[in-house]
């Protein structure tokens, strides 16, 4: 078997096992039922949460479901919590981006003994019979990161690495990603790591302190910033505006928010990931529903999560730089042209 089919019959294989497998909602009656499902968030503080919570519920009320969302403010003691109460609320189906990918196998487990699957949304859940993943490919980002800062770097290549949250095992995918790019380059000296560090809970305030910390041990002798998202490319910026770097150097990003195209069109930032978040939002309500209906769901990939290959559907990016703002982020109606260029 070469390895397409091998793949297209690991898919098929799975998606009729998730239809077997299915927990609770499979009876032909659930159809008639009130469909309502839980969406547990680690937090809504980047601006791309809350487009994610908004385009699922909107789906999700335009496939005839109800949505219970939680926030759990980058606290995992506080996600369980409102994991339970969504069980408690009688959800047939749970949707969860995990603060802690870790953390949150707990609450599958407690969702599986009451019969009701649960997809991971965006971020992986680790170490657990997870029913599905759905998200944008983790380690193509890091892949795409990796090789926009390479190819435009000059003679110079001396790079600082800021990671996202280490309890996060998208940023752990992203750097894997970026490993492949910049591990032979390494190797054969014609890059070096000068710094690296994890930007606990994405925070963009850590990765000032990480860019402070860097420039303090190494002066102005850095090249490029490889941030692993938008908030930390800010953080980061903010340094490097305060050592006159900023506009000198590449900095890279991810999530296409507002302030980084803003900044990619002014210059500080050389570019983002763009992620259609409708896409996502859309295609997790549509498997959301179909799970918690018994339907079976198409998987094409899967993700190994420590414990098994969990089934993926995983939604291909777009690299953004000043070149393409307008014919991708602002053609969509992510943002306005008039924000972007103020
Ligand atoms: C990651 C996600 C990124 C970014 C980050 C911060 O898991 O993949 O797009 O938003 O979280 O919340």
């Amino acid at each position: 078997m070469n390895a397409r089919i091998a793949l297209v019959a690991v898919s098929l294989a799975l998606s009729v096992l998730i239809g077997l497998t299915l927990r609770g909602g499979g009876d032909t009656k659930s159809a008639e039922k009130r469909l309502v499902i839980g969406f547990s968030m680690d937090t809504l503080k980047e601006a791309r949460w809350q487009r994610d919570r908004d385009y699922f519920v909107a789906k999700a009320k335009a496939l005839g479901a109800e949505v219970l969302v939680q926030s759990a403010n980058s606290d995992d003691t506080r996600q369980m919590q409102d994991v339970q109460a969504l069980l408690s609320a009688g959800v047939s189906v749970l949707v969860i981006v995990p603060h802690n990918g870790d953390a949150m196998k707990k609450a599958v487990e407690l969702a599986h003994e009451q019969h009701v699957p649960v997809i991971a949304y965006d971020r992986l859940i680790t170490g657990t019979d997870l029913d599905l993943y759905v998200s944008f490919d983790p380690v193509r980002i890091g892949e795409v990161q990796a090789q926009y800062l390479v190819d435009h770097l000059g003679a110079q290549k001396r790079i600082v690495r800021i990671h996202g949250a280490n309890t996060d095992q998208n940023a752990h995918f992203m750097k894997q990603g970026q490993d492949k790019v910049l591990q032979p380059l390494i190797a054969s000296k014609a890059l070096m790591i000068v710094h690296e560090d994890w930007a606990e809970n994405w925070k963009p305030e850590q990765a000032k302190k990480i860019t402070n910390a860097a420039i303090t041990k190494h002066g102005k002798t850095i090249d490029a910033v490889l941030a692993a998202n938008d908030g930390t490319a800010g953080g980061a910026i903010q340094a490097l505006t305060e050592e006159g770097l900023a506009g000198k150097i590449v900095v890279t990003g991810q999530d296409a928010e507002l302030v980084a195209c803003q900044r990619i069109a002014q210059g500080s930032q050389l570019m983002t990931i763009y992620k259609p978040l409708e896409k996502l939002a859309a295609t997790a309500a549509e498997l959301a529903v179909k799970l918690a209906l018994g339907r079976p769901v198409v998987a094409k990939g899967s993700l190994n999560n420590g414990k098994v290959d969990v089934p993926a559907v995983l939604l291909d990016v777009v690299v953004v730089d000043k070149d393409n703002l307008k014919s991708t982020v602002v053609k969509d109606g992510f943002h306005a042209e008039k924000d972007v260029f103020p």
